[in-house]
């Protein structure tokens, strides 16, 4: 069983990725530890512990992390794209938790010496980043990190730049060229993990969970739609995904570079595949149909009364 933390700002595709985790019997959840990103720090704190709540998963501790960028604080959030409440304006349980008396980065330190630990960054990687300055014994022990972020094929918040790398870039390059054991799925490989309307629809006959799911990705999908675009591209599950099942996902080795310039390309990741530099393993080719079922039958799995075990 891997263990693993994961560094989140649900955000629907966190939320759909944190529930996939707690579904999965190969991954035990040790901390979900939130950041400011898709919408601010007090609401990815507030959804990560309703997320828990749903799953009857109270007792994983929830750890509060950074509320604004590494140097400069952006003018937008991604509301647009996850809803006012980042999680699709969906009704779910009031929590009875609170966030552990420990900011996020202190709790990854604590838990990665404790035990092998595999840190799993779907958000902007600012608390990451200042792991690794804080705590770099702690961040050695990591025994691997899984980012979603960056993208080898244009951005989808600006023309150049993927939201987390956009978000906080000093802090993704930091991350990206630290040299700790590191795979990274940009929009390369998350354009391709998509679910469609219909496969929407399905997952939103398995149960309670998979009914508050559905609700949450069909604002997705209503977005999605508007953007000219069919299916809704489910990036942070497949950074999830990809510990569950290796096979899903295949990598190619890659050095990422990170624009940090103030211009219309900040953000921007260069992939460099130049053979003398190759430190990170990068997600290229996705098995859309494995992925979509395992999302399926990890849900189906979650029955009607909340998760097993
Ligand atoms: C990433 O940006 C966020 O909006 C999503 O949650 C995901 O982590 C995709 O670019
Ligand atoms: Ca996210």
């Amino acid at each position: 069983m891997t263990r693993i933390i994961i560094d989140c700002d649900p955000g629907i595709d966190d939320a759909i990725a944190i529930l996939l985790a707690l579904a999965s019997p190969e991954l035990d959840v040790a901390a979900i530890t939130t950041v400011a990103g898709n919408v601010s720090l007090d609401r990815t704190t507030a959804n990560g512990l309703r997320l828990l709540e749903l799953a009857g998963r109270g007792d994983v501790p929830l750890a509060a992390g950074c509320d604004r960028p590494l140097v400069r604080v952006s003018d937008r959030d991604a509301s647009e794209v996850h809803a006012v409440d980042g999680l699709g304006g969906v009704s779910l349980p009031r929590p009875t938790a609170r966030p552990v008396d420990e900011h996020a980065v202190e709790l990854i330190a604590r838990l990665a010496v404790e035990r092998p630990t595999t840190l799993v960054a779907v958000g902007p990687l600012t608390n990451v980043a200042l792991l690794l300055a804080r705590h770099p014994a702690a961040a050695a022990r990591i025994e691997r990190i899984v980012v979603m972020g960056g993208s080898g094929v244009g951005g989808n918040v600006t023309p150049a730049a993927e939201f987390n790398a956009w978000f906080d870039p000093e802090a993704a390059s930091r991350v990206f060229s630290s040299g700790m054991p590191i795979t990274v799925v940009g929009l390369d490989a998350t354009h391709q993990a998509t679910l469609s309307a219909a496969e929407v629809e399905r997952l939103g006959t398995v149960g309670r969970i998979g009914a508050v799911a559905a609700g949450m990705l069909r604002f997705s999908l209503d977005f999605a739609e508007r953007e000219g675009r069919e299916g809704v591209a489910m990036h942070d599950p497949l950074a999830v995904a990809l510990l569950v099942d290796p096979s899903l996902v295949t990598l190619e080795q890659v050095a990422i570079e990170v624009e940090c310039g103030l211009g219309p390309a900040r953000g921007a990741t260069i992939i460099d595949r130049a053979p003398s530099r190759l430190t990170i393993d990068y997600g290229a080719i996705v098995d859309r149909p494995r992925f979509a079922a395992l999302l399926h039958e990890r849900f189906a799995a979650l029955g009607t009364d909340g998760l097993p075990g």
